[in-house]
């Protein structure tokens, strides 16, 4: 698999995440229904470590000096755009993990406030890797010469055991696929 189709995988496991993160923000509006906060902590830690230290990371380090080297704008162009988003993901997630230990403390109004930054990042998100899978990742395909594609998977690789880890990477997997289950199916 060449190092696009990798990112792209990673956005498949994105969005699933962030139609568990819907599914928990409906039930978390239903009078009297309980959610299992720890599921939350789990997607949580899932944004923070997989999306943005590794997904991004891989963007952000490797991807995006890639493309910028063959012409690609990064101010004032997509580069720019991607980054400032990203940016907006990480203040999301901070929120998000500040208003889930209000509410875990017991203030039942941080719960709205939850709801509202999961549902900015959704959206926040949910666009963002549509614009890379449409737009920046046909250029990539088309611009990267085969050795730069080359250099981007063996770096992708080094990124992944930096920051997460092999063990690590088939538990947050482990982790995917009992959410999936509970929620989406
Ligand atoms: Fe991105
Ligand atoms: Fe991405």
């Amino acid at each position: 698999m060449g190092p696009i189709d990798e990112l792209k995988m990673e956005h498949q496991a994105v969005k699933m995440t962030l139609r568990v993160l819907e599914t928990l923000c409906r039930r978390m509006e239903q009078p009297g229904r309980a959610v299992d906060v720890r599921h939350i902590d789990q997607l949580l830690e899932f944004f923070s470590v997989f999306v943005d230290q590794c997904h991004h990371g891989k963007e952000e380090q490797l991807l995006f000096p890639a493309l910028e080297a063959v012409g690609v704008r990064k101010e004032g162009g997509p580069i720019g755009v991607m980054l400032e988003e990203h940016e907006r993901g990480r203040e999301y997630v901070r929120q998000m993990k500040s208003r889930l230990s209000e509410y875990k403390a017991g203030d039942a109004a941080a719960g709205t406030g939850f709801i509202r930054e999961a549902r900015g990042y959704v959206g926040l998100l949910d666009q963002h890797t549509d614009k890379e899978d449409n737009v920046l990742f046909p250029i990539a395909e088309k611009e990267l010469p085969e050795a730069g594609q080359a250099e981007l998977s063996a770096g992708f690789e080094r990124i992944e055991v930096d920051r997460i880890g092999v063990g690590r990477h088939e538990e947050l997997h482990r982790m995917l696929d009992h959410l999936e289950s509970v929620y989406l199916k």
